[in-house]
């Protein structure tokens, strides 16, 4: 596993204060400011859960919050920088037309020289923006990840109101992150990827070691009934043996059935179909384009040098239950590794964190680490709409909550105040009362909510603007 090199002293970038992370603005004054920071702790859970219906900013806050942990958090004895791992969806169709839409209209209205003064990615900007234009980029590049972290954020310098832009309001810049995005199977040519994750982004075509998956991981990958004689010989090639390769794998097998006829001394004049099954097996392993034999692969890459995203969007070509084995892997990866090793803080984030529950067993590894999270220092931060069908664990085990814009529905409201004491007091909802109105509502609420600290105290919050796209 890599290190960084010389631990660097903390300094103080942005709003953020060592190991406290600036949340934005309440709307009561205290000690003279509107500004809010939440103090993350190393001895205890920071699990944070961000509900709200779809456009108010849970993506955006979260990603927002992440690069405050990303530059302020540094905990164990080299005070090093977190290990952050962000799992992420989808790619957005409307963003990269979005961008190229405010930088003319910055151009227009601000001219260049403001602008160049405001974006030090202005030259990677109006490159992205020409090969955008062009015909030959055409479908290939202009599908922006929900975390393009190595781009800055020129979102934030439109006019908010009339004095200000979001980043005025909140006193910080835009500013790109050192990111590293892993892709499986890629859809499209990993440089386009890149080019549209931004420049300070590295791009890696990865896979998952055979040896890494146990027995239980490679019943899910080939769909293996576990009750058959084949099953037990791959059991006790994979697990005992440990055999890990499909093409020793049959030969294994082989010596391990002929060594089971031997022992219970039958003379086998059946045809040895359970040979069959393995073999099968073995060829169905070949072709998951996921996993490989050799090579260096996701967990030999994957450090605190930069910003993981996994690439769960549709740049990856995987399966709902490849993704939950690998979701499954690197979680086991981060307990029952990392963190042996390693001192540094660790941060995983799951946006849109329901497509991860619907198995079994992604239930209960989400379950399983919100409520032990305290135990082992591994931080959870998800994102959803609603609460319905999630374990209760989720809200249990949180720490903190915030709610983006409102509550999607009114049995996460009964819950929330069955578990935060001032939570009726303090939440409004938004109503809409006429059909104008909600459009309105939507804009005006976007990026606005509610913070609950460590589910006992809520507030109504405006967040911090995410400092990339
Ligand atoms: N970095 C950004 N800064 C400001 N606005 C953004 C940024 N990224 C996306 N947006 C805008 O906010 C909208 C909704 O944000 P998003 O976080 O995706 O919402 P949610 O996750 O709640 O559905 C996007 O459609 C886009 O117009
Ligand atoms: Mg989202």
């Amino acid at each position: 596993m890599e290190s960084v090199g010389e631990a660097e002293a903390w300094e103080p970038i942005t709003k953020g204060r060592l190991n406290e992370i600036y949340l934005g603005r309440g709307v009561k004054s205290v000690n003279g400011t509107l500004d809010r920071w939440l103090k993350i702790n190393e001895d205890d859970a920071n699990h944070m859960l961000f509900l709200g219906p779809s456009g108010f900013q849970k993506t955006t806050t979260m990603k927002a919050l992440l690069q405050e942990i990303w530059l302020n958090t540094r905990w164990g004895r080299n005070q090093e920088p977190p290990l952050v791992i962000i799992f992420e969806r989808k790619y957005d169709r409307a963003k990269a037309q979005l961008v190229k839409r405010t930088f003319y209209e910055l151009l227009r209205e601000r001219g260049e020289g403001w602008l160049r003064a405001r974006l030090s990615q202005f030259t990677e900007f109006n490159l992205y923006i020409q090969m955008l234009e062009s015909p030959a980029y055409e479908g290939v590049i202009g599908l922006m990840g929900d975390f393009a972290l190595g781009w800055e954020n020129i979102l934030g310098w439109l006019k908010y109101d009339k004095q200000h832009t979001l980043f005025s309001i909140f006193g910080i810049e835009p500013m790109a992150f050192p990111t590293r995005r892993f892709v499986f199977n890629p859809t499209r040519d990993p440089h386009h990827i890149a080019l549209d994750s931004g420049p300070e982004t590295d791009v890696t075509a990865t896979f998952i070691r055979y040896e890494r998956l146990d027995f239980e991981d490679l019943v899910k990958v080939v769909n293996i009934n576990p009750n058959t004689i084949y099953a037990q010989i791959i059991k006790t090639a994979w697990d005992e043996e440990k055999v890990r390769d499909p093409d020793e794998l049959t030969v294994e097998a082989k010596r391990i059935y002929n060594e089971m006829l031997e022992f219970l001394e039958v003379e086998n004049k059946k045809p040895p179909t359970s040979l069959w099954g393995t073999y099968n097996v073995a060829k169905s392993l070949k072709k998951v384009t996921w996993l490989k034999a050799k090579g260096e692969d996701l967990f030999d890459t994957i450090d605190n040098t930069k910003i993981n995203v996994i690439d769960f969007s549709q740049n990856s070509d995987l399966t709902e239950s490849a993704k939950n084995i690998i979701f499954k892997k690197v979680i086991e990866w981060v307990l029952k590794k990392y963190v042996q090793e390693k001192e540094t803080a660790v941060f995983i984030a799951g946006d849109e964190i329901q497509n991860y529950l619907r198995s079994h067993w992604g239930r209960n590894t989400v379950a399983k680490l919100f409520r032990e999270g305290r135990s082992n220092q591994v931080n959870f931060l998800v994102a959803t709409q609603y609460l319905h069908s999630l374990p209760a664990e989720i809200v249990y085990g949180a720490s903190h909550i915030a709610i983006l814009g409102t509550l999607a529905s009114a049995d996460d409201y009964n819950l929330l105040k069955k578990v935060v004491p001032d939570f009726d007091v303090n939440f409004e909802r938004i109503v809409a009362t006429s059909l104008e109105e909600v459009e309105i509502l939507k804009k005006k609420n976007r990026g606005k909510g509610y913070f609950i600290y460590n589910k006992f105290f809520t507030e109504r919050i405006h967040f911090r603007p995410s400092q990339t796209l």
